[in-house]
C-alpha cells in the first residue's frame, strides 16, 4: 500500500486529480469508478477546471458511481445523480451514455444490482478507483458488521452514516434514506487501481487501522490491505494517527 501525505484537503484534491489525469493520459478511454461525499467535491472542481483548460478529456472516457441511496430517484435533490450532474457531469464533456450510476428508484433493487455488475463487466472493469472513507471505515456503503458482499447489493446504513449525508437532505439525518445499493468489497477489490482520499481528523481512527491494523469486517476499508495497487492520499490531519513503526 502506497501512502501519499499531503498537508492540506486542496493537496489532497491535487494528488487525486494527478492521478485521475495519468490514467487519462494513458487510456483516453479509461474506466473511472467515482465516490460521492465530502472528500471528492474539491477534486470534481479541480477535474470540472482541468476540463475547461482543457487539459483533461472526458470524451472517451466511462464512470461507474459507488453507490446510490435506495428509494429515491435520479431526480431527488440528495440523490448522488443529482451530486454528480452538480459537481462534475454538468462541468466536464463525459458523454451522458456512459456516466453510469445505479438506480436508486428501481422496481427490483437486486435485479439493478445485477445489472450493475454486468455493465461493469462489459465496459471491461474499473481502470481507476477512487474512493472516500467513512469515519468507521466503510467504503461505498459497505458499513462494518459480522460479514461483508463481495458484489453489488441493498445495504442498511448505520445511523452514524446517515447523520454523516444529512446535508445533502437538507441537514435532516432522518430525511436520509434508510437503504442504499453500493457496489460489494469485490466489486471495488477487482479495480486494477485504487485511490482512496482521507481527510480532516474524524478519519484518522480509521485511516490508522487500515495501514497497521488487522484485517476486519468491522473495518471494510481494511480489505484494501489484499490489493496490489492501492494508493492512500491523506492530509496532516487523518495521517495523524499512523505510527512510524
Ligand atoms: C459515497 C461513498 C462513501 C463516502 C464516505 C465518506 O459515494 O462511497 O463511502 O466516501 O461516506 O464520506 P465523506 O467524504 O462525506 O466524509
Amino acid at each position: 500500500m502506497r501512502l501519499t501525505l499531503r498537508t492540506t484537503e486542496r493537496e489532497v484534491a491535487a494528488a487525486a486529480a494527478e492521478r485521475v489525469a495519468e490514467v487519462l493520459a494513458a487510456d483516453a478511454a479509461a474506466v473511472l469508478g467515482l465516490p460521492t461525499g465530502r472528500t471528492p467535491m474539491r477534486l470534481y472542481r479541480l477535474l470540472a477546471r482541468l476540463g475547461d483548460e482543457g487539459a483533461l478529456d472526458f470524451g472517451r472516457a466511462t464512470t461507474f458511481n459507488l453507490d446510490e441511496f435506495l428509494g429515491i430517484g435520479p431526480d431527488h435533490p440528495g440523490s448522488y445523480h443529482a451530486y454528480m450532474r452538480q459537481h462534475l457531469f454538468a462541468h466536464v464533456n463525459l458523454p451522458s451514455a456512459r456516466a453510469h450510476l445505479l438506480r436508486g428508484d428501481a422496481a427490483d433493487p437486486e435485479r439493478e444490482c445485477e445489472r450493475y455488475e454486468t455493465d461493469i463487466e462489459a465496459a471491461g472493469g474499473i481502470d481507476l478507483q477512487l474512493l472516500g472513507i467513512g469515519a468507521n471505515g466503510h467504503i461505498g456503503f459497505n458499513e462494518p458488521g459480522p460479514c461483508l458482499c463481495a458484489r453489488t447489493h441493498r445495504a442498511m446504513l448505520r445511523p452514524s452514516t446517515r447523520r454523516a449525508n444529512a446535508l445533502f437532505f437538507g441537514g435532516n439525518a432522518e430525511a436520509v434514506p434508510q437503504e442504499a445499493l453500493s457496489m460489494g468489497m469485490g466489486t471495488i477489490l477487482k479495480a486494477r487501481r485504487i485511490v482512496l482520499m482521507a481527510t480532516g481528523k474524524s478519519k484518522a481512527r480509521a485511516v490508522a487501522r487500515i495501514v497497521s491494523g488487522p484485517l476486519t469486517t468491522r473495518l471494510p476499508a481494511s480489505f484494501l490491505q489484499l490489493h496490489r495497487h492501492v494508493e492512500l492520499i491523506c492530509d496532516r490531519a487523518a495521517a495523524a494517527l499512523i505510527s512510524d513503526e
